[in-house]
C-alpha cells in the first residue's frame, strides 16, 4: 500500500488498519485487512467464501455489509459537516464541494446509497451524531480522545496541523509568543481547544462560528493571531492581503470520518469503502484536485 505525501503535508494516509487504530504504522497494514476482510466475508455469507480473488470479496464484503446498514433516512447516507473549510468542504454555488464531500460521495456510491449533506455549526456535528439524525460526520475533524468519548472515528483519511497565521511583520514568530495576544479560532475546534489552554497564561481567545471570520478579524486588527489547521490556512491567506502562515505548527493531527458511538455496521462499511477508494488510488485523486504540491 503506498502513502504519498504532499509538500503540503496532507498525507492520504490510509486506512487499511482495519483494527481502527488511528495513526498506527504501515507494517502489516495490507496482511490485516486481508485477514479481516476474509473473517468478515465468511461472517456475512459463508458462500463468499470461495470468491477467488480478494478483490472480488472485498467487494462482496462492501456490498453486504451496505445490504445490513441501516441509515437515518432510507435509502439515503446523511452526512452532517460544516462547510467553512476549504479545501475540506466549501460552497460553490449552491453545492457543497471538497475533499470530504468529494470522498463522502464515493462511500455512498458504495454503499448504493444517496449522499445527503447537511450543513451546520462545527460544534453542533457530534451532537448531531449522537442524536442520531445524522449517519456520519466528514469535516475535516481531528480524531481526539474527548471526541472518542461521543462517537466512533473511522481510519484516517489525512494527515493535518493547526497552524498560525499572522499580519506580516508581526512580533508574533513561534507558537509559543501566542502567550498573552488575542488569538481568533473557530469556535468547538481543536484550534479552540488548544488555544483555550494559553488561557490560564493570560493568552484571550475570540471564538468565532466560521474560520474565515477570525481571519477576517486578524486582517482588521481585531486579533493577534489565528490558529486554524493548515490547509484552510492556505486558502484564507492567499485569499486576504498581509497575512503569513509561521512555519511552527501548533500541533499535528489527523483527520477521520465519525458515526454515532457503536455503529459499527456503518464503520466497518465506511473503512472497506475507504480501504477501496485508497487503493484504487481515487482518495489521491480526489486530494490531488484540490491540493497541489509546491
Ligand atoms: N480539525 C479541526 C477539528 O477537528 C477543525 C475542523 C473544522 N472543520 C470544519 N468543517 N469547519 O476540530
Amino acid at each position: 500500500m503506498k502513502k504519498k505525501l504532499t509538500a503540503l503535508t496532507l498525507a492520504v494516509a490510509m486506512a487499511a488498519t482495519m483494527a481502527g487504530c488511528s495513526g498506527s504504522g504501515s507494517q502489516a497494514e495490507t496482511e490485516a485487512a486481508e485477514t479481516t476482510a476474509a473473517a468478515e466475508t465468511e461472517a456475512a455469507d459463508p458462500a463468499a467464501e470461495d470468491e477467488s480473488t480478494e478483490a472480488a470479496s472485498e467487494e462482496a464484503e462492501t456490498e453486504a455489509a451496505a445490504g445490513e446498514l441501516k441509515t437515518a433516512q432510507e435509502g439515503k447516507l446523511v452526512m452532517v459537516t460544516n462547510a467553512e473549510f476549504p479545501p475540506y468542504e466549501y460552497h460553490e454555488g449552491d453545492e457543497i464541494v471538497g475533499i470530504d464531500a468529494e470522498i463522502a460521495a464515493a462511500i455512498a456510491d458504495k454503499l448504493g446509497l444517496e449522499l445527503v449533506i447537511e450543513d451546520i455549526a462545527f460544534d453542533s456535528i457530534i451532537p448531531e451524531l449522537v442524536s442520531g439524525k445524522a449517519d456520519f460526520a466528514m469535516a475535516g475533524m481531528t480524531v481526539t480522545d474527548e471526541r472518542k468519548q461521543s462517537v466512533d472515528f473511522s481510519n484516517t483519511y489525512a494527515k493535518a496541523s493547526q497552524k498560525v497565521i499572522v499580519q506580516e511583520g508581526s512580533d508574533i514568530t513561534t507558537p509559543d509568543d501566542l502567550t498573552g495576544k488575542i488569538v481568533g479560532v473557530q469556535l468547538g475546534t481543536t484550534g479552540d481547544l488548544y488555544v483555550t489552554d494559553l488561557e490560564a497564561e493570560g493568552t484571550t481567545v475570540e471564538r468565532f462560528s466560521k474560520g474565515f471570520e477570525a481571519v477576517q478579524a486578524l486582517s482588521q486588527g481585531k486579533v493577534d493571531a489565528v490558529v486554524i489547521d493548515e490547509q484552510p490556512a492556505q486558502v484564507f491567506v492567499s485569499q486576504t492581503e498581509g497575512l503569513v502562515i509561521l512555519d511552527d505548527s501548533f500541533t499535528d493531527e489527523e483527520y477521520a470520518a465519525a458515526v454515532k458511538k457503536g455503529n459499527t455496521a456503518l464503520l466497518n462499511a465506511i473503512n472497506d469503502a475507504l480501504a477501496e477508494l485508497d487503493e484504487a488510488g481515487e482518495l489521491d485523486a480526489i486530494v490531488a484536485k484540490y491540493i497541489t504540491a509546491e
